[in-house]
């Protein structure tokens, strides 16, 4: 049987890189107070990344795919599915993934953006999955691009802080040998209004409040339980359990979240990859980047058994099990 294997991953982050108490005193010049000790204390964010003004998520993903084709040693051409997850697209038709498809120069093959929010990656590379496996495609990319300093409120302190911009990339190609192992993917429409960004384009203008919106403590609550359960059927999916697990990588939006999620699988802290320290939560592009820094640190190796989760506004969950 057909199955498909991570060869290569990449990331980007825009030069400009914000602490937190950077950020405070471009705050404070608004008369909007937070600081370092409030931010790290409930978060552990410590920098984020923002894009210039005029750069775009197909910017950030062009250079994440970049590297990751050189890591799994394949040009653009040889790439017959682009899938771009994002909820801070360029524009709003086309899709991302083909304006990152023409940068690239890999023209012909199937591309299109998935909007999950911060669950984007891992709905991403369940798809292109998916796709490899029932023959759509043999070599994609799977690619977390985002700009959320453009849809940030910097009025609201709650939510400000806690986002950065970024990018990152894997190959996902056609393999005798899994590979990705299983995937489970869930949304629960109900709670859309916890974590959104209400407005739209209509009639020329801007519709409604085009700046993102968070109930901090509902996303807390909800995050932690579906993490668990997601990362529990994906084991039982691939008749693996806890112990196999070599790396955990969640979404990077809070230490919090993430640590009491690897205490639930009973992983040790040092089988967690922290990045939010440094990136802040970048959404779909927090995954990507997350194990990108760990393959390129050379924490993450061939062989090992890698946990993906994803969680995010719809609300949204999802993991992907893989032997990288
Ligand atoms: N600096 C200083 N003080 C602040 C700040 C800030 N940036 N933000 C809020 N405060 C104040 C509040 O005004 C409040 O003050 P008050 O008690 O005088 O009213 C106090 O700090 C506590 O505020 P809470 O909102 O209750 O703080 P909480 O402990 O819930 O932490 C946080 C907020 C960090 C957002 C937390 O709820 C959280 O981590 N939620 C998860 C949400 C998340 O991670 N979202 C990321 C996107 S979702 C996703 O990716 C899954």
């Amino acid at each position: 049987s057909r199955y498909s294997r991570i060869t290569g991953t990449g990331s980007y982050l825009p030069p400009e890189r914000l602490t937190n108490e950077a950020l405070a005193q471009r705050l404070a010049r608004d008369g909007i107070e937070t600081s370092d000790e409030w931010i790290v204390e409930r978060t552990g964010i410590r920098a984020r990344h923002f894009a210039a003004a005029g750069v775009a998520a197909s910017d950030l993903a062009v250079e994440a795919a970049r590297h990751a084709l050189e890591a799994a040693g394949r040009k653009a051409e040889e790439i017959d599915l682009i899938i771009v997850a994002t909820s801070t697209p360029d524009m709003v038709f086309p899709s991302t993934a083909c304006i990152v498809q023409r940068k690239l120069g890999a023209f012909g093959g199937a591309a299109f953006d998935v909007q999950a929010v911060c669950s984007g990656f891992v709905y991403g590379t369940a798809v292109a999955d998916s796709m490899i496996r029932g023959g759509l495609a043999t070599r994609a990319l799977v690619i977390g691009a985002e700009v959320f300093s453009r849809i940030l409120d910097f009025k609201d302190r709650t939510t400000c802080v806690l986002f950065g911009d970024g990018a990152g990339a894997v190959v996902l190609e056609a393999s005798d040998t899994p590979g990705i192992l299983a995937s489970e993917l869930h949304a629960d429409g109900r709670h859309v209004e916890i974590l959104c960004v209400p407005g739209t384009v209509s009639g020329g203008q801007v519709l409604g409040d085009p700046l993102l919106k968070m109930d901090g403590q509902a996303v807390f609550k909800l995050a932690v339980g579906v993490l668990e359960s997601a990362a529990r059927a994906v084991l039982a999916k691939a008749g693996r359990n806890d112990a196999d697990i070599d790396w955990l990588i969640p979404h990077q939006a809070n230490i919090r979240i993430m640590q009491s999620t690897a205490k639930k699988l009973k992983l040790p802290a040092e089988k967690l990859v922290v990045t939010v320290d440094q990136h802040g939560n970048t959404s779909a592009a927090s995954i990507p980047l997350a194990l990108d820094v760990a393959v390129r640190q050379g924490r993450v190796q061939r062989g090992d058994t890698v946990m993906l989760e994803g969680v995010g506004g719809g609300f949204t969950w999802g993991a992907v099990l893989l032997d990288f």
